[in-house]
């Protein structure tokens, strides 16, 4: 059935998570927030940490209107493999700093580590792709912080 509600695309970028070594406990962490603030979740999957195959999932959400808001967990901290936000850089046609700026400003009071998070965003026609850390925590204080002003975006960009 057709339904109003903003539709988000999930993604997680984790090597372990893809072989089946660890439990994608962020991903779910992000589909709980977001269907308590009236969004629905068209889509879940957990990638490797690859540049080619993550460009391709965002590329073909985007390009085919399956979302409005796909959210990343995952993959944007210093090791060697992490490369979701050189991925989100290079789908994007438009980029939002703020976004991650916000994210970072308000978890400095929490932990400096969060310094040290890449996290990106940016706009591939009608969807807007935000990265966010790979920790359940983080991802838990970085997304209910942003979530509330993402709709007013969301609505003007659709
Ligand atoms: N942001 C918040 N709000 N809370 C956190 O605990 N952890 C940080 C940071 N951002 C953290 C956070 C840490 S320890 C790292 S290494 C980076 O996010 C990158 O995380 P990732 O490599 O899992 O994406």
């Amino acid at each position: 059935p057709k339904t109003d509600k903003l539709r988000v695309a999930v993604i997680t970028s984790s090597d372990s998570g893809f072989s089946g070594e660890r439990e994608d406990i962020s991903g779910f962490v992000i589909c709980r927030i977001v269907k308590e603030y009236g969004y629905e979740v068209v889509h879940q999957t957990i990638l490797p940490d690859d540049m080619t195959m993550l460009c391709d999932e965002m590329k073909y959400i985007c390009d085919n209107n399956r979302a409005d808001l796909i959210l990343t967990t995952g993959g944007t901290g210093f090791s060697k493999r992490d490369c979701m936000p050189e991925a989100t850089q290079k789908v994007a046609e438009r980029m939002v700093p703020g976004i991650p700026e916000a994210m970072r400003a308000y978890s400095l009071q929490i932990t400096k580590r969060s310094m040290l998070s890449r996290a990106a965003c940016g706009i591939r026609k009608s969807t807007l792709i935000l990265n966010l850390p790979g920790s359940p925590k983080a991802v838990e204080e970085c997304l209910t912080y942003v979530i509330t002003e993402l709709e007013h975006g969301l609505k003007i960009l659709i």
